[in-house]
C-alpha cells in the first residue's frame, strides 16, 4: 500500500517536469523562466493564493486570472442554455488565465519574495502566450462547450431530442472509474437535479500529465489523433441505450 503511494507520487512529479507545463529553467519547451527554478509556482502557491472563484474552490491558485469576456459555442441543437450568461468559470478560468493570451505567463500573485512577475523567454511581446494553436484566444465559439452542468435533466432532455431525430448521440455522465471528470460549475442546467458538476477544460485535460508532448496534449484519455474514448465517456452513439 505504502509502496503504491510512494510510487504514485514519484510518477506524478516526474509527470509534470517533462511537460511543457514545466515553465521553470529546467522546462523542456521553448517557453521557460530565465532564473526561476520552482515548477509549481507558475500555477500554485502555499500562501496568499486565490482560494476560490465565485464560490468554486480552486487549488491554491497563483496565476493572475484573466478578466476577458468570451464568445461561446452555440448551435441549433445545443440544449445547454445560452442565457443567462454562461461565461467560463471553475477550473476553465485557471487554464484560460494563460491560454486566452491576455495575461503574461509569468504574472503570479505571490512569487515568494517579491510581488512582481516571473521573467520568461519564448513568450510573445508583453509576456503572453505566443500566437498559434496553444493560444486559444477569447473567441471560444469553435471550441467544445465548457462550464456547463451535466445532470440527469440534461441527460433526459438529450434522450428526448434523440427521439426527435435531431441528434444521434445521447449525452451521459462519465462512467464510474473513468479518467474523464465532471468538475464544479455555477452554470446550472434546467430546473431540477442540480449537481453543480459539469464540463470544464479539466474534464478532458490533466495539466500535470503529458507523456508524449505535442501528441497526448495533456489529455486524460487518448491523444491528438485518437480520442474517441474521451468523447465516448460522455457521448453515446446509441440514443436508445441507457447511460452506464
Ligand atoms: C501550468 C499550471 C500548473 C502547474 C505548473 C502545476 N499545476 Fe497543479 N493544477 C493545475 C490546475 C489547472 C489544477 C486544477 C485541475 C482541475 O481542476 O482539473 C491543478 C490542481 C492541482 C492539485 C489539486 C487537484 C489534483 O489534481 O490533485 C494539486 C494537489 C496540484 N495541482 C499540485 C501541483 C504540484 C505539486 C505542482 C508542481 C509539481 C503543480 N500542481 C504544478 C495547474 C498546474
Ligand atoms: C471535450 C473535451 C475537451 C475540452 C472540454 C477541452 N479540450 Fe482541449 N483538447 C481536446 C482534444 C481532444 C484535443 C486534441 C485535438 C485537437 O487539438 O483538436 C485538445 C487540444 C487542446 C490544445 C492543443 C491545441 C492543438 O491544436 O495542439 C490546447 C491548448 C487545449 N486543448 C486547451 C484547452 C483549454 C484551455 C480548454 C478549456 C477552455 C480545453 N482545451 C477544453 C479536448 C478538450
Ligand atoms: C501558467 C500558465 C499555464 C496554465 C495555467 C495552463 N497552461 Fe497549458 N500551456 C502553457 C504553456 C506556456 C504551454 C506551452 C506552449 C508552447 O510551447 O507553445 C502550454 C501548453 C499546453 C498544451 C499543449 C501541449 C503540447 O504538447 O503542445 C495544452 C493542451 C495545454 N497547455 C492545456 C492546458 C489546460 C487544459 C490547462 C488547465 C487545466 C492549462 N493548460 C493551464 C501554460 C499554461
Ligand atoms: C465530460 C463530458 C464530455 C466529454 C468528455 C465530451 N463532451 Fe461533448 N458535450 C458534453 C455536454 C454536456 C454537451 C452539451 C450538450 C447539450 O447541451 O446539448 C456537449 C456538447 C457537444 C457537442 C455539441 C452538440 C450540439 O447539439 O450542438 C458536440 C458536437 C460534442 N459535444 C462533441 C464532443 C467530442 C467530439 C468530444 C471528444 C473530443 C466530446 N464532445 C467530449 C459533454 C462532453
Amino acid at each position: 500500500m505504502l509502496l503504491v503511494l510512494v510510487f504514485g507520487i514519484s510518477i506524478s512529479h516526474a509527470g509534470i517536469t517533462t511537460t511543457k507545463h514545466n515553465l521553470s529553467t529546467s522546462g523542456p519547451g521553448p517557453i521557460k523562466a530565465t532564473t526561476e527554478q520552482r515548477v509549481c509556482i507558475f500555477c500554485h502557491t502555499p500562501h496568499r493564493a486565490i482560494a476560490d472563484i465565485a464560490g468554486i474552490s480552486v487549488p491554491l491558485w497563483n496565476h493572475t486570472l484573466s478578466s476577458a469576456s468570451y464568445q461561446l459555442f452555440s448551435s441549433a441543437t445545443l440544449l445547454s442554455p445560452t442565457s443567462p450568461s454562461i461565461q467560463p468559470d471553475g477550473s476553465s478560468r485557471l487554464c484560460l488565465s494563460c491560454h486566452d493570451g491576455t495575461v503574461a505567463l509569468g504574472s503570479v500573485v505571490n512569487t515568494g519574495n517579491t510581488f512582481s512577475s516571473l521573467t520568461l523567454i519564448g513568450t510573445a511581446a508583453s509576456g503572453v502566450m505566443p500566437e498559434g494553436v496553444n493560444n486559444v484566444g477569447t473567441d471560444l465559439s469553435g471550441d467544445h462547450p465548457i462550464s456547463i452542468e451535466l445532470n440527469s435533466t440534461l441527460m433526459d432532455d438529450k434522450a428526448q431530442q434523440c427521439d426527435n431525430g435531431l441528434v444521434s448521440f445521447k449525452v451521459c455522465r462519465p462512467p464510474a472509474g473513468s479518467p474523464v471528470l465532471l468538475e464544479k460549475t455555477n452554470n446550472r442546467y434546467g430546473a431540477g437535479a442540480a449537481t453543480g458538476m459539469g464540463v470544464q477544460c479539466g474534464s478532458c485535460h490533466d495539466p500535470h500529465e503529458d507523456p508524449v508532448p505535442g501528441s497526448t496534449v495533456f489529455l486524460r484519455v487518448g491523444d491528438r489523433i485518437n480520442h474517441d474514448q474521451l468523447c465516448n465517456a460522455c457521448h453515446i452513439a446509441d440514443c436508445a441505450a441507457a447511460c452506464p
